[in-house]
């Protein structure tokens, strides 16, 4: 499987995308797991995002785009087949996929759009924790971890991003808007665009991505 997929901030990108990665082997890069690794480890890249990251804005598509050409071309993993979650984010993101892929002689297969009303992003957003190594994320009341603060797998302790507060989430939501949308116009114009209800339970939402992939029977 090839696809990307789309979808404000709390959508549920990071929520689906490791379920996909299961069934389908394909690899999953976030490009928002992928920069706050690069914070953690405190390069030079990561001190310049984490500014932007808590800002709500965006990190320049040169570094993003060569961060997806890095991993499609060297991670084995991605050789079967790619999840991408949180890119392209711009137009210009979005074309350099396409020529990426077109040189390889491959294309997107779907292109999905995890909508939701900006209303019911908050909750979700103000209530994630997350397990830092592996991107794991849950949420205080509509998923909560077994043990409090604790991930399930690793036992290693749950953090808030800082990223995640309502002021900061505002400035990514007006930079979803006026940044990504367009993103999504542009695969609107061809055929894999496919949009899905996000605000369903997330059982819900994962029986609608099968029923995208033709999977549901
Ligand atoms: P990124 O990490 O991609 O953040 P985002 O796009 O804001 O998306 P989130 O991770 O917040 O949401 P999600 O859709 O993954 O939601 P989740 O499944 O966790 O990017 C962070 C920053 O990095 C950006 O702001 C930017 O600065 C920079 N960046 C990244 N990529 C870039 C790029 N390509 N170009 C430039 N800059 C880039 O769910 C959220 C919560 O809700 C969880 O607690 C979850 O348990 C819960 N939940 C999920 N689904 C449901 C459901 N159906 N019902 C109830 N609760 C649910
Ligand atoms: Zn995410």
């Amino acid at each position: 499987i090839r696809m990307i997929l789309m979808g404000p901030p709390g959508a549920g990108k990071g929520t689906q995308a490791p379920k996909i990665q299961e069934k389908y082997c394909a690899c999953h890069l976030a490009t928002g797991d992928m920069l706050r690794s690069q914070v953690a480890k405190k390069t030079q890249l990561g001190r310049e995002a984490k500014k932007i990251m808590d800002q709500g804005g965006l990190v320049s598509d040169e570094i993003m785009i060569n961060m997806i050409k890095g991993e499609l071309e060297n991670n084995q993993d991605c050789k079967q087949g790619f999840i991408l979650d949180g890119f392209p984010r711009t137009v210009a993101q979005a074309e350099r996929l396409d020529e990426m892929l077109a040189a390889k002689d491959q294309k997107l297969q779907h292109a999905i759009e995890l909508q939701i009303d900006d209303g019911l992003l908050v909750s979700r957003i103000t209530g994630r924790l997350v397990h830092p190594a592996s991107g794991r994320s849950y949420h205080k009341i509509f998923n909560p971890p077994k043990e409090a603060m604790k991930d399930d797998v690793t036992g290693e302790p749950l953090i808030q991003r800082s990223d995640d507060n309502a002021d900061t989430l505002k400035k990514r939501l007006s930079t979803y808007h006026a940044q990504t949308s367009p993103v999504v116009a542009y695969y609107q114009k061809t055929g894999i665009w496919k949009p899905i209800d996000a605000s369903q339970e997330p059982g819900q939402v994962w029986k609608s991505l099968l029923g995208v992939f033709g999977d549901d029977k």
